[in-house]
């Protein structure tokens, strides 16, 4: 066998969200997480049978779209998913290229190769299946010069009047995880390393994370020379039901679990989401008391840390912060990760038991633990 030819993937270009209402989620993504709105499409842009927001914060975009019609291809999503995450949008050099390699590679073509062209030059796409109804889009919009794609114009500011929020200070989507069915982990990340050419990183097995009650099993594979990251999750049995299992179980199938995004703040960045009303997971105040012996010299003030509920996870490179938030709909699914790093390139591992407990006591007051 000759050596795979490389897909040469930049980068993750935007997060495509499918949603029952994005006109209100644009204004909670703004509000709360501190996203400029940026661009719309809907009825009044020639788009006839859906509406999109553009998103952006630092080099993160997100795009929420919704259906107008019931007769809209993916309106049976929001039944089946609720809101949640419907693409992954990888930038690449050739998005011919990058689709027909992949699917020679074994991938499920959704959207074979397209070129959409307006007064502001063409934007190039292919879709490829990811896991469960997620996929991921090729994007090339080298030669695209408009407010996003063709079919969006920038905001207007009567649709938009300037926001009021605390500024976030959020800057990159570090990393984003996809939860799996059991037993489903590892066809994924043969999956990512034979068609798009990604390689694994870490493992970690249910010794690693489980509590007394609940397991789960983790590989993540990265791609686009490190600067993509996503690991892949799927329940392990223990003595209750995994978090992993309740995710597939209210969305119906494997998803995209959490967005980890980047701050060279996060003491900043948590204070002004809480002046926001983004509620975030909590772990005990004990958490604490041997912090600095666990982790060992760190810049930030642990009162401060402790106030605000924020970990810390060491490892040979250096150390990391992570918060997480609760889910951001009511279907316990998607939630987000505010991460900042500090030489560690690692996932906070040292953190999962005192999280999945925090999770488990969610889990508990949902009564599906
Ligand atoms: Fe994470």
């Amino acid at each position: 066998m000759t050596a795979p030819r490389d897909i040469p993937l930049r980068k993750i270009d935007h997060v495509r969200f499918f949603v029952g209402n994005a006109r209100q989620s644009a204004f909670f993504y703004r509000n709360a997480y501190g996203f400029e709105v940026v661009a719309y499409a809907g009825l009044e842009t020639k788009v006839r049978n859906e509406a999109g927001y553009v998103l952006r914060q630092g080099g993160i975009t997100f795009v929420l779209q919704s259906p107008l019609r019931p007769n809209h291809p993916e309106a049976s999503r929001l039944i089946l998913h609720g809101d949640g995450v419907a693409d992954i949008a990888l930038s690449v050099d050739d998005v011919r290229l990058a689709y027909n390699l992949a699917v020679e590679r074994g991938a499920v073509g959704v959207v074979g190769p397209k070129a959409l062209e307006d007064e502001h030059g063409v934007y190039e796409y292919a879709t490829i299946r990811a896991y469960g109804d997620t996929t991921h889009t090729f994007v090339n919009r080298d030669r695209y010069h408009g407010a996003f794609a063709p079919g969006y114009v920038a905001i207007d500011p009567e649709r938009y009047s300037p926001a009021t929020y605390h500024p976030a200070g959020l800057l990159a989507i570090d990393h984003i995880v996809g939860n799996v069915e059991e037993g489903r982990m590892n066809e994924r990340v043969d999956i990512y390393r034979t068609v798009l050419g990604f390689e694994q990183l870490v493992s970690f097995d249910d010794k690693d994370i489980s509590t007394e009650y609940s397991a789960l099993m983790s590989k993540v594979v990265q791609g686009g020379a490190g600067r993509i990251k996503f690991p892949i999750n799927e329940p392990a049995r223990g003595r209750r039901r995994s978090q992993i299992d309740e995710y597939v179980d209210f969305y119906g199938g494997a998803g995209v679990q959490h967005i980890a995004l980047a701050t060279n703040d996060i003491v900043k960045t948590v204070r002004a989401l809480r002046a926001n009303d983004v509620s975030f997971l909590r772990v005990p105040r004990t958490y604490y008391d041997s912090l600095l012996d666990r982790v060992g010299p760190i810049k930030e003030d642990v009162a401060e840390l402790a106030d605000l509920g924020i970990l810390v996870d060491r490892d040979d490179e250096g150390y990391m912060l992570q918060i997480f938030t609760k889910p951001v709909q009511d279907r316990p699914t998607l939630f987000f990760e505010i991460i900042e790093r500090h030489g560690s390139k690692s996932f906070g591992k040292g953190n999962f038991k005192a999280l999945f407990e925090a999770i488990e006591r969610e889990q508990s007051l949902r009564g599906t633990l």
